[in-house]
C-alpha cells in the first residue's frame, strides 16, 4: 500500500524528516507547503511533489494518508485540528503546543475521532534509554540531575519564547518527558530563571538560564539545569544527559550515546552509536498508517500532552516566582 504523505513546514525538521522518508518503500511525498513559498518549492522540487503556501489548501486538494507537522511550535494545535477535522493521520514535531487551552481542547476532539498520531519524542525509540530503564528498574534512585547547556537558538522561529514556548518547552522537554518516564510522574516545579544577558540579538527573547526543583510522586527529587548562554559547539564537549545517583552508585546517561556506571569498586560503560532515531519514529507511524495499529507508536499526543504540562509548569513557576503543582 502506497501511503501519500504531506508535510507541513519547510524547515530543519521538515528537510530531517524527508530525507528520512525517502529512505521507506512505500512512501510517496506528494505535497509540501511552507508560508514562505520558496522553501515548499525548494523542497517540492527535490521529491517530485506539488508545493503550496496554504496547508489547508493542501489538504483540501491532496488525497493524504498521513501529514508531518513541522512548523514552529505555536502553529501545532491549528494544524492538528485541521488534520483532526479532514480525519488525517499525523505525526507533529514536538511540542505539540503551548498553549494549555488549545492543547487540551483538541485532546477532546483527538479521543473523540481516535485518529492515528505520533509525536516527534525521538528520544523514546533510543536503545540506551530503553537499557537504561532496564538498568534503573533495580536501583532506588534518591536524587536525579538533568542539564541542557546550549546557545542562543540558530533558528530564527525558536528565539521568540512566545513562538516557541523557551529552551524548557523547546529543548529540555525531552528530558523531561525522560524524567517522567524513567523515574515517574512528577508532582510539583520550581523554577528560576534569568534573562536580558544578550541585548544584541534582538529577536531573542528567551531565558538565559533557568534551574527547576522537581519533586516526583514517588519521592525522588531532582534538578533541571538549561542554559542557551553557551555556544553551539558545547553540545559535542558536554551533551545534555541525566545523571541517576542512588545507594553507593552514579548512573549517567549522555543523550542517545552512552550509559555510564560508576561504583567505588568498578566503571562500567554501554555505547551506542548510530541509531537513526527520526528513522525508527518515522517508520513506526508509517506501519501504524499501513496497518491501521497505533500500536507501532511509542509517543501519541495524549503523552505529549504530560510532558508539555509539566514544561508549561515550569514556565509559569518561573513568570510567578511560584512553586506549581502539576495538577
Ligand atoms: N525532535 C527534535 O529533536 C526537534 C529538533 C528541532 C526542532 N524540532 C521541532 O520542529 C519544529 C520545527 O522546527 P524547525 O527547526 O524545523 O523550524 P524552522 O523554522 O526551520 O521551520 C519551520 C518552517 O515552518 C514554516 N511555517 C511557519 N508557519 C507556517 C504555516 N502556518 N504554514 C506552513 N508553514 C509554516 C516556516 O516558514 C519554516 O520554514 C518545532 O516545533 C521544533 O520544536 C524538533
Amino acid at each position: 500500500m502506497k501511503i501519500n504523505v504531506g508535510i507541513i513546514g519547510a524547515g530543519r525538521m521538515a528537510a530531517s524528516h524527508i530525507n528520512t522518508l525517502k529512505k521507506i518503500d512505500n512512501v510517496k511525498i506528494v505535497s509540501i507547503c511552507d508560508i514562505v513559498e520558496n522553501k515548499a518549492k525548494e523542497k517540492a522540487l527535490e521529491v517530485g511533489a506539488d508545493f503550496y503556501k496554504d496547508y489547508k489548501i493542501m489538504m483540501d486538494k491532496n488525497k493524504l494518508d498521513a501529514v508531518w507537522i513541522c512548523t514552529p511550535a505555536n502553529i501545532h494545535s491549528e494544524n492538528i485540528e485541521f488534520c483532526i477535522k479532514k480525519d488525517i493521520p499525523f505525526f507533529v514535531e514536538k511540542p505539540v503546543g503551548i498553549n494549555e487551552i488549545e492543547i487540551k481542547k483538541i485532546a477532546v476532539k483527538l479521543a473523540k475521532k481516535r485518529l492515528i498520531n505520533a509525536v516527534g519524542y525521538q528520544l523514546r525509540y533510543d536503545p540506551a534509554v530503553e537499557n537504561l530503564k532496564q538498568i534503573l528498574k533495580e536501583e532506588e534512585i534518591i536524587f536525579t540531575i538533568a542539564e541542557w547547556f546550549w546557545t542562543i537558538p540558530l533558528v530564527d522561529s525558536i528565539k521568540s519564547k512566545e513562538n516557541a514556548g523557551g529552551q524548557i518547552i523547546d529543548q529540555a522537554t525531552h528530558l523531561i518527558d525522560l524524567l517522567r518516564y524513567l523515574v515517574g510522574d512528577i508532582k510539583s516545579v520550581y523554577t528560576s530563571g534569568v534573562k536580558g544577558f544578550f541585548p544584541e540579538d534582538r529577536i531573542y527573547t528567551g531565558d538565559d538560564a533557568s534551574g527547576t526543583i522537581l519533586t516526583f510522586k514517588n519521592g525522588i527529587s531532582g534538578v533541571l539545569v538549561c542554559t542557551y548562554a553557551l555556544f553551539p559547539e558545547i553540545s559535542r564537549y558536554y551533551p545534555s544527559h541525566i545523571k541517576f545517583i542512588s545507594k553507593r552508585k552514579l548512573i549517567q546517561y549522555v543523550n542517545s550515546q552512552r550509559i555510564m556506571i560508576f561504583k567505588s569498586d568498578k566503571y562500567e560503560e554501554f555505547l551506542y552509536k548510530d541509531v537513526d532515531l527520526t528513522y525508527q519514529e518515522d517508520k513506526a507511524f508509517i506501519d501504524a498508517v499501513v496497518n491501521n495499529n497505533s500500536s507501532y507508536i511509542k509517543y501519541d499526543y495524549f503523552e505529549g500532552m504530560k510532558t508539555i504540562k509539566i514544561c508549561l509548569a515550569c514556565n509559569k513557576s518561573m513568570e510567578k516566582n511560584l512553586k506549581y503543582n502539576i495538577k
